[in-house]
């Protein structure tokens, strides 16, 4: 394989491997596996790259995603691009010990812990450390209940019932009547995302989505070949008028009305009920991502899910348990009307058949305990966000953000060219996202997100080397 003239995609997708990387953009994290097999002489000089749209297919992204990665990797000095062709490996000289477009490399590396680590500094990601109450609740796992799922053959297709049924108590509880058979547990939010997306959007769709946005949705929904059209978030939420002259031609809506990733915004009551009246009266099926509301960084608690619309099933709402308790539990649910359970359960059974039950064990053990949890969370970001806060006014009064209602991060105007900035500080050893990963259009530009939980040296040392 490594000397092959030509490289066969399916041969390249196994090589790649594990590429993805939390938190780095697809085609960034697909340019630094590139790289790093052609800096290990994996891929030789001169080899032929599969056209773009077969190693998308490979490896189960857009070919958008593949066409950014080769000219990301050209601009690196790495790839030939020529019409008629295609795309060949070019190592040039001293490739391996380059300092400044190998530290990328290096850097990737680092965080599979395979090589010296040179990313002093990752704010590329909001996910948080798990709160202790997960280790306790690990340790303390109710063997005898484990039991009687061991007896059984472990396959939950929509969810351990007692999961399903706290869930279903959490939305009942925040004023949203909930059977347990309206639940479906998937592996974190991130499957709920793509089991919607897969499932209930045909090619060709108009789907509507935040501007910007989570980007794990966008790529979703992009993947599922729907024509995204970007619905801006103002400084006090979706806007709702522009929502309102799009709905009518679109077959879906997905948005974060309760805490907003990456803006940290949450839409006012007024506004909630105004965006369910406004699916209501068009007939759009909605989906609302609630996977940031447990993290409040006001006084004004959890806000409730979106009300119902006249007619039942419109909205579709997601949850998890990674924001509140640990993304390493990979829990996550849906609650929809029966039938669409019904249907995304076979969706999710064609995939990987059930979701492991000791993870879902714990997990409800500790939903039970989710208000002590919130305030836990709650309590440490708001001090994390008090330390941040200080950090920018002191070293970059220049930027400009609304403080967050909830989440983990600000979203920063630098009010220059943030790509460029993010380009700069991975070289030296610091990595953060930039506006355009968040974006439907690539636009944001200006944007960063700079997640405030890390300890606050860590994030001065940080927000300094951005300079
Ligand atoms: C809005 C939103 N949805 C979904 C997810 C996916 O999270 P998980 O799969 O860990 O539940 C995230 C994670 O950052 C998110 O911010």
């Amino acid at each position: 394989m490594a000397r092959a003239e030509h490289v066969d995609s399916a041969a390249l997708a196994r090589l790649i491997g594990g590429w993805r990387a939390e938190d780095v953009p697809l085609p960034h994290a697909l340019a630094d596996a590139l790289h790093e097999l052609i800096a290990g002489n994996v891929l030789v000089e001169g080899a032929a790259l599969p056209p773009q749209r077969a190693l998308a297919a490979a490896l189960g992204v857009s070919r958008s995603t593949v066409a950014e990665a080769y000219a990301e990797l050209a601009a690196r000095g790495r790839l030939t691009s020529r019409q008629g062709s295609g795309s060949r490996v070019r190592r040039g000289r001293g490739a391996r010990a380059s300092a400044g477009g190998d530290h990328v490399v290096e850097g990737r590396l680092a965080s599979f812990g395979r090589a010296r680590r040179l990313v002093e500094l990752d704010l590329s990601s909001g996910a948080l450390p798990a709160l202790s109450l997960v280790r306790d609740a690990v340790s303390a796992v109710d063997l005898r209940e484990l039991d009687v799922y061991l007896a059984d053959d472990g396959y939950y297709a929509a969810g351990l019932p007692r999961l399903r049924t706290v869930v279903a108590e959490q939305y009942s509880t925040q004023g949203l009547p909930t059977e347990p058979d309206q639940i479906l547990v998937t592996s974190g939010s991130q499957q709920a995302v793509w089991l919607c997306a897969s499932s209930l959007v045909a090619p060709g769709d108009e789907v509507l989505v935040e501007e910007p946005g989570y980007r794990g949705a966008i790529e979703a929904f992009r993947t599922a070949g729907a024509r995204l059209t970007g619905v801006p978030v103002r400084e006090d939420g979706l806007d709702l008028d522009h929502l309102d002259r799009v709905a009518h031609r679109a077959a879906l809506l997905y948005c974060q009305p309760a805490a907003h990733n990456p803006t940290g915004i949450s839409l006012p009551a007024a506004g909630r009920e105004r965006l369910s009246g406004i699916a209501g009266r068009h007939g759009v099926l909605t989906i609302e991502d609630r996977s940031c509301a447990d993290l409040v960084l006001d006084d004004r608690g959890v806000r409730p899910p979106l009300p119902e619309p006249a007619n039942p099933g419109l909205v579709i709402r997601i949850g998890t348990a990674s924001k509140l308790l640990w993304g390493g539990l990979r829990v996550g649910w849906i609650r929809a009307e029966r039938p669409v359970i019904t249907r995304l359960t076979q969706a999710k059974a064609a995939l990987d058949l059930a979701a492991p039950v000791i993870d879902q064990m714990v997990t409800a053990e500790l939903l039970t305990r989710a208000d002590l949890a919130r305030r836990e969370r709650t309590r440490r970001l708001r001090a994390h966000l008090a330390d941040a806060a200080a950090v920018l006014a002191g070293l970059r009064p220049e930027w400009r953000w609304t403080p967050p209602h909830g989440g983990t991060a600000l979203w920063v105007d630098t009010g220059t060219d943030a790509v460029a900035l993010a380009g700069r500080a991975r070289e030296k050893g610091v990595l953060v996202t930039a506006g355009p990963a968040f974006s439907p259009a690539n636009a944001q530009r200006s944007r960063l997100r700079l997640p405030f939980w890390r300890p606050v040296d860590q994030f001065a040392q940080a927000v300094e080397l951005l300079g």
